[in-house]
This record gives C-alpha cells, structure tokens and sequence, in this order.
C-alpha cells in the first residue's frame, strides 16, 4: 500500500477514500497484471474492456518509440497531416464495415461520442432538416461522461447532479423496439438518429435481442435517421469480428471506437462515417468546424497499427469466439449447478448473473487474483484476446469458489 496522497481525484470513485486503499498496479505482463506487494492477477477485464492484445507486447512498445523518435506529436488541423495519421484511419476503415469510408481520430471514447452526435446533427442540418435533432438513446447505454455522452446514457446515476443537460434526446427502454418503432411513428420528423452499443457493455453485458439491431435499421431507414452504432467497447476483435455490426450483419451509417484500436497502450479513438456521408462531407468548400489537438497524434496512430497488426498476426478476432465457447461451457455448468442464475455474452464478453450485489463477490474473487467487474447483480468477464485455456477456467473456479462461500 502506498502512503495516503491527498492530490489524484480517481474516476468513477470516492473522494474520501485514502489513497493507500486502492490496489496498486504497477506492471502487466500478457493477461496479468501485478500490484505493489508482486501478487498477480487474471486481467479478467482487459484494463476496462480494452486489452486486446495483453500487457507488454514488444510490438507495440517497438511502434511506439520508434514513432517518438520520428516525430511524436502533431496536430493534423488542415492544413497539416501526417502519414502515421492517414495510414491509421486507412487501417481502421479496411477493418470496418465501412471499407471506404472517412475515419475521424480522436483519443478517448467519450469524444469519438460526442463527435458523433455533432456529426448525426450537422448532416441533419446540412440536408435542410434543421428540425431533426432527437437523438433516440437506450436505458442501460453507457456512451462516455462528456456533456453529449453524459445526455446520451441510459443509466440514470451517470446522468444526475450536473445541472442541465444536452437537449433533444429521448430514451427507450432497452430492449423494446416496439417502443422505439411508436417513438419514430409520433416524432419520426423530428429524429436525427439512434445511438446504442451493439451489445451494452458497463451497463451490464447485454447482446441485442433477435432482430432488434435489424428493427432499429429498418426505422432509421424509413425515418431519414442516422444509425450510430457504438463500438468504443465492441471493436476490435470483442464479439468475435472486427466490428460487432459485422457480427450482427447490421451496417450502421457512423460507428464509434476507441479501447480496442489501441489496446490502450496509447489513447486513439474515432468515429467511422459511411462512404456515403463522407461523400456527403466532401462538398467543395464545406470545413469540418470540430477536432482535437491530439486528433492523429502519431506516436497514439503508431501504436493503433500495431496493434491491428497484432490482432491479425496472432488471429485474435477468431479466438474471441473460441474464449466465448469456453466461457458459455463454464458458465453454463455453473447455471446448471445453480451457483449462478443465468449468464450472457458473445465472443469474449461475458457477464454472470448471480442474482445478488456482485461487490463482495468481487472482492473475494480479487482475494483469489482474478480481476472482474461487479455490475449490480452480474460480474462483467472481458479478458485480453490471447487469454489461454487454462486461465479461463481459473476464471470460472475463481467465481464458483466465491460464489460457493
Ligand atoms: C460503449 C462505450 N462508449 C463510450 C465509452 C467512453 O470511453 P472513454 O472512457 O474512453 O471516454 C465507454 C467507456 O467505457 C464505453 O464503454
């Protein structure tokens, strides 16, 4: 434990709490990271539905600084560019639905959301429907904690205690697309586009009900809105394709990615526009009024390659399918032996459902080295890609032994 310092305000945490109470981690190596006192744990959630490619690759470290030494930061605000950014976007896009479409970089996953929303605005009112600017969002929907994101979650407690928010945005319950399809009937004119995760991550694990992904394309389509698909947590390899609308089979018209691009060893984040909306962009003359300074930082852009470079050497989009069977065999002799209620997930995102508050369980579980994340009444399970076998199952003997106390 470290001595009590007063200064780091921590995320998503308690003001009060000392310092010397938190874990330290202080290194990483492949699925596990170490804290202070050198005991190791399963990175049962990647970092935080990140690490694709596990801790220390040398691949991306060589990446990296090799980049640093070139050139390690530069804005890419017109009229300057650089290779490592344009080589970025180009990489991401191949990947993506949206072969030939537009990338915009930027660096936390919070900022590729709200540029979404501007983006889903300004094509609205570029195309003379200044009265469209409802943005349809989900009750369980985590989309980042800038004030665009922050409007746009659909869980409640991330929303209250900022003063006023972003106008114009209306919820649905989460997996109700008649709701959303009564919602379009009375406001359709008035709709600019429909922000979800594929498959809601922090608020809970949940992949989209039979059709529901299809249904929201379909109202898009019929409403002039834009379908936003955010996959700041499902990119890159989660759900056992690059991108999770590829997993579903439903192409959105802008997608949004951070976490994965990098693995986190640097910040990158974007948002990926259609072939179409990016020729709608591109008229002569039209400037883009929005961007970051570190939007194409090129040391971050080096570190995306890579690690997509990774991710394809290694295989890691097929292997999040074979975890995924591994965990739904676990899971499921779990729920079979009722030490848990039920489980969900696709590819390498799963969560356990054991009908009480998970705190405690993930308390002891960390006792145990296993890192998950307590989400109400369900643990989150999302580890790197290059997971074994063999740690799989510690996870899954990890939480039968907690949950069994
Ligand atoms: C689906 C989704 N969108 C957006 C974000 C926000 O990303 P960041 O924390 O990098 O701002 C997150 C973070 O967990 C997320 O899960």
């Amino acid at each position: 434990m470290t001595e009590a310092a007063p200064h780091l305000l921590h995320p998503f945490s308690y003001p009060a709490k000392p310092e010397g109470d938190y874990i330290n981690i202080v290194r990483g190596e492949g699925v596990r990271v170490f804290d202070d006192t050198g005991k190791a744990y399963i990175d049962g959630i990647a970092s935080l539905w990140l690490c694709q490619v596990g801790h220390g690759r040398p691949e991306l470290l060589e990446a990296i600084t090799s980049q640093l030494n070139e050139l390690a930061s530069y804005n890419i605000f017109d009229p300057m560019t650089n290779p490592v950014a344009a080589a970025a976007a180009e990489r991401i896009a191949s990947v993506s639905p949206h072969p030939n479409g537009r990338v915009f970089l930027a660096s936390s996953g919070s900022e590729s959301i709200d540029t979404a929303l501007k983006l889903v605005r300004l094509v609205q009112q570029r195309r003379g429907h200044g009265d469209k600017q409802i943005i349809i969002r989900r009750t369980r929907g985590y989309h980042g904690t800038n004030f665009g994101g922050t409007t746009a979650q659909g869980i409640e407690g991330n929303r209250v205690g900022w003063g006023d928010l972003v106008p114009h945005f209306v919820e649905v319950p989460a997996d109700d697309l008649e709701a959303c399809s009564r919602l379009f009937a009375e406001h359709g004119a008035n709709i600019a586009g429909v922000i979800t995760e594929p498959v809601q991550g922090a608020g809970g694990v949940w992949p989209p009900p039979d059709g529901y992904l299809e249904g929201l394309r379909r109202l898009c389509d019929q409403h002039e809105a834009l379908l936003v698909f955010d996959e700041v947590i499902c990119g890159f390899g989660r759900t056992g394709s690059w991108f999770a609308a590829q997993t579903y089979d439903v192409t959105p018209d802008l997608i949004t990615f951070a976490k994965g691009v990098t693995s986190g060893y640097l910040p990158v984040s974007g948002v990926i526009v259609s072939a179409d909306l990016g020729e709608e962009l591109s008229e002569p003359g039209f400037k883009l009024m929005t961007g970051y300074t570190y939007s194409g930082h090129p040391a971050c852009c080096a570190a995306a390659i890579a690690n997509i470079d990774v991710i394809e050497a290694d295989g890691l989009v097929k292997r999040a399918n074979q975890i995924g069977e591994r965990f739904e065999a676990g899971l499921s002799a779990l729920a079979a032996d009722g030490m848990i209620e039920s489980y969900r997930g696709v590819g390498a995102i799963w969560a356990a459902e054991v009908g009480r508050d998970t705190l405690e369980i993930r308390n002891r579980i960390l006792e145990l080295g296993v890192i998950l994340r307590p989400i109400g009444t369900s643990l989150a399970i999302c580890p790197p890609l290059t997971i074994e076998d063999a740690d799989i199952d510690q996870m899954i003997e990890a939480i039968a032994t907690t949950v069994a106390e």
